[in-house]
């Protein structure tokens, strides 16, 4: 069945990634909830792009004078909403809205934050105030590259460039000043292969599926003869193994 992103984020929306269970090695100190904690003071206004259903921004984001979060899943803000309201918290709304028709105010904000979504960074650039922030965290094409080989398919399988450097070249071009990219290298390690089965079912990981091309994508059921080749290659002590390369980037307006 083909499906894009926008309605493959909605069937999500009901979801809790915190059911699967696993844990994470960092081999780098760049941590996405420090920098925010980093760069937000009591004073500022932070715009999240793509916050699904709000659990970072409700459980991670400082008190700050005011948080947007939006996403362009109206099923996600919908839950985004109850979730605010379970939450007690204050000074925090969500909103539908595309990243990639922003309709922010201009030199607003003094955070922008992006984890794991598209952005258009010359509208990101427009709704920061002089001296504000962008702070962004993606999933580069190497991600999980020893399963996307075995599978020989998945996000971002074909792209020509990374979409690290597509991203650190379109914020530079933006007109961003003291752009930091900083690749994050993790290892997970999942408990069980009925976790990183689910992992698998609950993401685009294995899909063509790109943000370089974001068109319609065919998900294929994941192969359970190549998913137990994956298993019994990469189990450990420590659970089953992932490799995951993330990026970072800082940049201020
Ligand atoms: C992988 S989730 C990340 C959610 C959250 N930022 C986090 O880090 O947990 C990607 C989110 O981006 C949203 N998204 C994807 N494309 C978008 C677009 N063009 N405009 C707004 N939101 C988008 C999806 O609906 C989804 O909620």
């Amino acid at each position: 069945m083909k499906t894009n992103e926008y309605e493959y984020y909605n069937s999500l929306a009901n979801w809790s990634f915190s059911e699967i269970k696993y844990t994470s090695e960092n081999y780098t100190n760049w941590v996405y909830e420090d920098q925010i904690k980093k760069y937000v003071n009591k004073k500022s206004k932070v715009l999240d792009l793509g916050t699904a259903a709000g659990e970072k921004v409700l459980k991670t984001f400082p008190e700050c004078a005011e948080i947007l979060g939006t996403d362009f899943s109206s099923e996600m803000i919908k839950n985004a909403n109850i979730n605010l309201e379970k939450s007690g918290r204050k000074n925090i709304s969500f909103r539908v809205m595309n990243n990639l028709e922003m309709d922010t105010p201009d030199n607003y904000f003094d955070v922008v934050t992006a984890r794991h979504t598209i952005t258009n960074k010359k509208q990101i650039y427009k709704t920061l105030k002089d001296g504000g922030f962008l702070i962004l965290r993606g999933v580069d094409k190497l991600d999980c590259w020893s399963l996307k080989r075995l599978f020989n398919r998945g996000q971002a399988f074909y792209d020509k460039k990374p979409i690290s450097l597509i991203d650190y070249e379109e914020i530079l071009d933006a007109g961003f000043k003291d752009v930091e990219l900083i690749p994050l290298h993790v290892i997970e390690f999942y408990e069980t292969r009925k976790d990183l089965y689910a992992l698998l079912l609950k993401t685009p990981i294995l899909d063509d599926f790109s943000e370089i091309d974001n068109k319609e994508y065919e998900r294929i059921p994941v192969e359970k003869e190549l998913f137990e080749k994956y298993v019994s290659e990469n189990t450990t002590e420590k659970g089953i193994k992932l490799i995951r390369r993330y990026y970072g980037i800082i940049a201020r307006k």
